[in-house]
């Protein structure tokens, strides 16, 4: 069918044409706005799955909701060895400027807070490496500029403690929120990433701001330890956030993600062809992106058949290889390789599911402490996780499958 008309959309972050299954967790989260803006008590949100179950593009939906609600908001994305300072005052900046409007003056002095925050991170390089240079390093300073033209303040979210200055600066601004009837959310995407002191800063702040009742909600997403790296942080982190598991389509909404852009388009799919893309997709929503724009383009004529598929599973495969796959299999060592093999060659016994890291060091003839170093790595690049203690398996989904099939490339 006419590629030009291709509705659906893979791809990292890809807003979807139809955002099947989510409704519950739109609900909820409404149900969470409204509460805050009324003062009442809320948990922060937390969203966790794997690669390419809809985190990201459920984090922009939730984000949408806050927008739609006058709240002010804000993006950033969590890296490894990245501090929290710059990104999250930049989107503190943004959060602030679109509350503005009804305060401006007040909002101009918030402003000035987050300057000092972004500033004050700036600085820390070079005190940290000289030791005999005090915490306002001009030089550095004059470097980096967070791009808010209105002058930092002095004395407020710039003491270098960076859990006394998330206090300060989360005052502020959801202060300014509350004086406008709104709210601020913070969108934090691979949460599982910040450093453990920013953590541990991050999970404070939100308590005490919620012990002052302040309307700031923070919505994060991360992989499937992330609420193991936050309880590892804080005891009372579970009490701070709602965890919701973002998890693969049930056959009904992986059908409606297939079918409703289709019949936007006056096209749909035979109940045979939607057996066959269920069952390579496992309901995947990247994966059903993927074999959905795959099929359009190979399909002669709507109704999209079984055959169809079964004509176009080669490229869908071939671009996931590229895309999804191959990607994150670059990423990794020749080390982290061997023991991403080794993993898919017992997971195949295992359908796929968790394996013994020790069973993983019998069948490389290894001693387990000597492979610590490269599965350490591989669960900080974030394509490995652990559920439970000696056991290990794939952030990505189906990747045991994609290694068995190209062992040896
Ligand atoms: N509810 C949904 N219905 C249909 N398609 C969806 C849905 N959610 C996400 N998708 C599609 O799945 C793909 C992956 O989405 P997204 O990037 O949000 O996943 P993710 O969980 O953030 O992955 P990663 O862990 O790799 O960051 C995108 O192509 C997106 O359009
Ligand atoms: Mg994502």
């Amino acid at each position: 069918m006419d590629p030009v008309r291709n509705p659906y959309a893979p791809g990292a972050g890809q807003r979807p044409p139809e955002l099947a299954g989510r409704d519950r967790e739109l609900e909820a989260f409404d149900v969470v706005l409204e509460r805050l803006a009324r003062g009442r008590p809320e948990r922060s949100v937390v969203l966790t799955g794997l690669r390419g179950v809809g985190k990201t593009v459920l984090l922009g939906a939730l984000r949408s909701a806050a927008v739609r609600r006058g709240w002010g908001t804000g993006k950033l994305e969590a890296r490894p060895d990245q501090p929290l300072r710059r990104p999250l005052a930049a989107a503190l900046h943004q959060a602030v400027r679109e509350l503005s409007g009804r305060n401006p003056d007040e909002a101009a002095e918030v402003l000035g807070v987050v300057k000092a925050f972004a500033l004050r991170a700036s600085s820390e390089p070079a005190a940290a490496t000289t030791g005999s240079r005090t915490r306002t390093a001009p030089k550095m300073r004059d470097r980096w500029q967070p791009g808010i033209d209105v002058p930092a303040a002095v004395g407020r979210a710039d003491s270098g403690d960076v859990e006394i200055d998330l206090v300060e600066l989360l005052t502020d601004v959801a202060g300014l929120a509350a004086s406008a009837g709104r709210g601020i959310a913070i969108c934090i995407d691979e949460m599982q990433d910040l450093g453990a002191e920013d953590v541990s800063a991050l999970c404070a702040a939100c308590h005490e701001l919620s012990q002052q009742g302040l309307p700031l909600l923070v919505v994060g997403a991360g992989l499937p330890h992330l609420p193991a790296v936050l309880s590892a942080s804080k005891s009372y982190s579970e009490r701070l956030f709602r965890y919701v598991r973002v998890d693969a389509l049930e056959r009904e909404q992986a059908d409606r993600a297939l079918r409703s852009p289709a019949q936007e388009e006056e096209a749909d799919f035979t109940p045979e062809a939607l057996d066959a893309l269920f069952a390579a997709t496992d309901g995947y929503p990247y994966f059903v992106q993927a074999y959905g724009k795959a099929v359009w383009d190979v399909a002669p004529t709507s109704p999209v058949t079984a055959e169809d598929v079964a004509v176009a599973a080669p490229q869908a495969e071939a671009e996931l290889a590229v895309g999804f796959f191959g990607s994150r299999y670059e990423r990794a060592t020749p080390a982290e390789r061997e023991y991403m093999r080794a993993m898919a060659d017992l997971g195949e016994q295992a359908g796929d599911g968790a394996v013994g890291t020790a069973e993983v060091a019998t069948l490389l003839g290894r001693k387990p402490q000597s492979l610590s170093p490269a599965r350490d790595a591989l669960l900080k690049k974030g394509l490995v996780w652990s559920a439970e203690r000696g056991r290990i398996a794939f952030t990505v989904p189906h990747f045991g499958r994609y290694l068995r099939r190209h062992a040896g490339e």
